[in-house]
């Protein structure tokens, strides 16, 4: 049966009108005042504010990582985000060093087909880029995986080193991808690891310590440069600091974009956290919160243009697991849950508090993403044609959040307690209601994996 949206204010990245929206099938069939009903199911949206679904570019849902896998599988982690307004997730499948790429793609397949609530795209992160892997970049790209990741850290694990890095950036010129990358300096940071544990400083807060932002300010730089060098189009992920921004503009000087990703907890959650020693290791990530000044330079880096993408790094481990570094914070599991808070939190804290407009949000929760990862307009907008990812937000309700009611496969959440104003009533997942007041209305196996074009931004 067609769905009518009533009456809702439909705000894309550069539109704000109230207007009815018409869904037939899986996608957007008309917009305009005073659709006709013609017998379609009829979702009053009067006083609400209707967005494109949200896309959070960076998830890792069942990763195998530090010795365990995180806690949200696909059908946990991809229902999570929908219930908190966000449609798409891409995921990271990560290369095993010394294995193929297409050997890790069918790993992540194996996790995520016929599993997933929402829909769902991979990144593909290369950690050996050697002959081998040199061949199979345009295979990758033809199976709809057009963004590389690489880690400049967690060296022996994931980390590659230059040389690797502008092989890659080369191959991936050629074929019109993108390269991203975990930008921190990965042998300063295990230097600083390695002074601190031999000086018996094992604490949360030694993480933090073994991470400032030098680390991350000196490999943004870098990875900058060689993309520069290169020509290829770069993207860092969870940019969280000044020191890092300010590399990315002082590309600018020179003509060349680097897309910068960061995530809702750098601009809501500081390094005080750290200070906890018993409940510091659940916002043990990686790069870790930062101070207040960080906070300020994204929010004006989001409005100046030069943050253009939010995502969440949701990556989480049950309590049990954050034990496993009890003793040593290198041990603990870098990362923690926030795929389904992304998009309340920011219209809470983002929109309501003045400190972005509708549009940006819009824009930096959905559109941009869809754009630089290659799924727009058919996500990311609310156009004729495109997919009827739709979220009707009810602007004053407000809610607190807990672990004890969240829908990640968590038991805790950084955001305890938190009240917000402005909660996600209804989502439509290609057409379908997929949530409605709190409940899931579509079951494992909806969620589709999209191929992805290239990057058009
Ligand atoms: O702490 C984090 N970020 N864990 C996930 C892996 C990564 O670095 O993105
Ligand atoms: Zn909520
Ligand atoms: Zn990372
Ligand atoms: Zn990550």
């Amino acid at each position: 049966m067609p769905i009518l949206l009533k009456n809702g204010r439909v705000v894309t990245a550069d539109s704000d009108a109230v207007c009815d929206i018409l869904v037939e099938g899986e996608i957007i069939a008309a917009l305009g005042r005073n659709l006709p009903a013609n017998g379609a199911e009829v979702i009053d949206c009067t006083g609400k504010i209707v967005v494109p679904g949200g896309i959070d570019p960076h998830v890792h849902l069942e990763m195998p990582f530090m010795g365990t896998f995180s806690s949200d599988t696909y059908e946990t982690g991809t229902r999570a985000a929908l219930h908190g307004g966000t449609t798409t997730v891409i995921d990271f499948i990560l290369q095993k060093q010394g294995h193929s790429l297409r050997s890790a793609l069918e790993e992540w397949q194996g996790r995520a087909t016929g599993n997933a609530v929402g829909d769902y795209g991979f990144h593909m992160a290369v950690t050996n880029f050697n002959p081998g892997t040199k061949e199979e970049i345009k295979e990758i790209m033809a199976e709809g995986i057009t963004s590389f990741k690489t880690f400049m850290a967690y060296k022996g694990a994931l980390m590659i080193d230059d040389a690797q890095m502008v092989g890659l950036m080369a191959e991936v010129k050629k074929h019109g991808g993108l390269v991203t990358a975990h930008a921190t300096n990965g042998d300063l940071i295990d230097t600083l690891v390695a002074q601190h544990r031999a000086q018996g400083l094992l604490t949360p807060l030694y993480h933090y310590r073994s991470q400032p932002e030098v680390t991350e300010a000196e490999a943004s730089g870098r990875f900058a440069d060689i993309a520069n060098y290169t020509g290829v189009q770069a993207y860092i992920v969870h940019l969280t600091c000044e020191g890092a921004l300010n590399q990315v503009r002082r590309a600018t000087e020179r003509n060349q974009r680097v897309l910068v990703e960061t995530c809702i907890q750098y601009l809501l959650l500081d390094a005080s956290r750290y200070e906890d020693a018993a409940k510091g290791a659940q916002v043990v990530m990686s790069p870790p919160l930062r101070e207040k000044k960080d906070q300020a330079t994204l929010w004006a880096g989001i409005n100046q243009g030069l943050v253009n993408v939010l995502g969440t790094d949701h990556c989480p481990f049950m309590w049990e697991q954050k034990l496993l570094g009890k003793e040593d914070f290198s041990k603990i599991p870098n990362g923690h849950p926030a795929v389904e808070h992304r998009v309340e939190l920011l219209f809470s804290e983002g929109v309501n508090k003045g400190r972005i407009t509708l549009n940006k949000f819009v824009e930096i929760t959905s559109t941009n993403a869809a754009k630089i990862f290659g799924m727009f307009p058919r996500k990311g907008t609310i156009s004729i044609g495109a997919d009827a990812d739709l979220v009707i937000i009810d602007p004053n309700k407000t809610h607190i959040i807990s672990a004890a009611t969240h829908h990640m496969n968590c038991d805790y959440s950084a955001y305890e307690g938190w009240e917000l104003t402005g909660k996600v009533d209804t989502v439509l997942l290609r057409g379908k209601v997929a949530i409605d007041a709190g409940k899931a209305k579509v079951g494992r196996g909806y969620g589709q994996f999209i191929r992805r074009g290239k990057p058009n931004f």
